[in-house]
């Protein structure tokens, strides 16, 4: 059975165990600052599981180890509260994202790494620094969970199955992330059509493209505390289960770009295929000139804060 290492048991990390369990995906081993905490819910699964019928093993705390796994899921780190943004969380996340990339080339050194902590793009950033790992095996979740929401508010909209929508959103994990209608297909009927035979005004397409950007913003202000956990983790989950499995999804992901997109030693949200080898192929895309314009603008945004990763990076070696 393949081992899946959650790092950070809070609402996401004990999500992501849930799911892992419920679709057998592997050995789950749940770790956390507190120990207790992650143990107390490592327990409370397993015992789950009687009620489930899951035999799958889940160790968490003093009785899990990172050793070895075959996948890691980073969510450690602090969550926004209402009426921060992602990037406020960079100064202490960025610490915790050092530590673990070094508890990761010690120990799991082999693993498909999916990182879930915010500033999305800046700690996948900092986490494949700290851990050394090849580029195509370390990713951050951001678009599966961004293009979730997108469907979810397209469906509702359309009166159309969300699994009936495919859609792509570009960029970075903020507000400028770049949504593609161009891109976006309702069981293979462009989403512009529906736009041209007006059943979607352009007008409702825009609002919902901005919701979508303020999606997780949304979620925090309701929740009052923590951020949003359920959609994090199945998106997650999503890509953990493509790797595992080999299955080759074309997922959108934050992945590093070697000149794709004319971008270059850079980590963003960009189509890739996840397989048995990791990132297998960034899938590139015509852009027109504003889609485009829109992607070097949050692009240029990851980079601001990838400096400011850097330079902590510097001065705490
Ligand atoms: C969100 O958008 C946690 O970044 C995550 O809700």
């Amino acid at each position: 059975m393949p081992k899946i290492a959650l790092i950070g048991a809070g609402q996401i990390g004990g999500t992501l165990a849930l799911l892992s369990q419920t679709a057998k995906l592997g050995e789950v081993a749940l770790i956390d600052r507190l120990d207790k905490v992650a143990q107390g819910k490592a327990l409370d699964l397993s015992q789950a599981g009687a009620v489930t019928g899951s035999e799958t093993q889940i160790l968490g705390g003093a009785n899990a180890s990172l050793d070895n796994a075959d996948v890691v899921i980073v969510t450690a780190g602090v969550p926004r509260k209402p009426g921060m943004s992602r990037d406020d969380l960079l100064d202490t996340n960025v610490a915790v994202m050092r530590e673990v990339g070094a508890e990761i080339a010690a120990k799991a050194p082999n693993a498909f790494v999916i990182c879930v902590t915010n500033p999305l793009d800046a700690m996948v950033w900092s986490l494949r620094h700290a851990s050394g790992l090849p580029h195509h095996k370390v990713i951050g979740m951001a678009g599966v969970l961004d293009t979730a929401r997108y469907r979810h508010f397209l469906s509702l909209e359309l009166g159309v199955a969300m699994r009936d929508i495919h859609a792509l959103v570009l960029g970075g994990h903020g507000d400028t992330m770049v949504a593609l209608p161009r891109y976006t297909s309702v069981a293979g009927i462009p989403l512009t059509e529906w736009v041209k035979r007006g059943h979607l005004s352009r007008e409702r397409l825009d609002e919902i493209v901005t919701r979508t950007q303020n999606g997780g913003a949304e979620i925090v202000a309701l929740l009052g505390t923590g951020s949003a956990f359920y959609a994090p983790a199945a998106a997650a989950t999503e890509m953990a289960e493509a790797y595992l499995h080999n299955s080759r999804r074309l997922l959108p992901a934050a992945a590093w770009l070697d000149g794709e997109y004319g971008e270059k030693d850079i980590y963003a949200g960009v189509p890739v295929i996840i397989g048995a080898r990791g990132v297998e192929r960034v899938v590139e895309l015509d852009l027109d000139d504003n889609e485009r314009a829109a992607f070097s603008k949050s692009v240029g945004a990851v980079r601001e804060l990838v400096a400011e990763c850097a330079k902590r990076m510097q001065t705490e070696n």
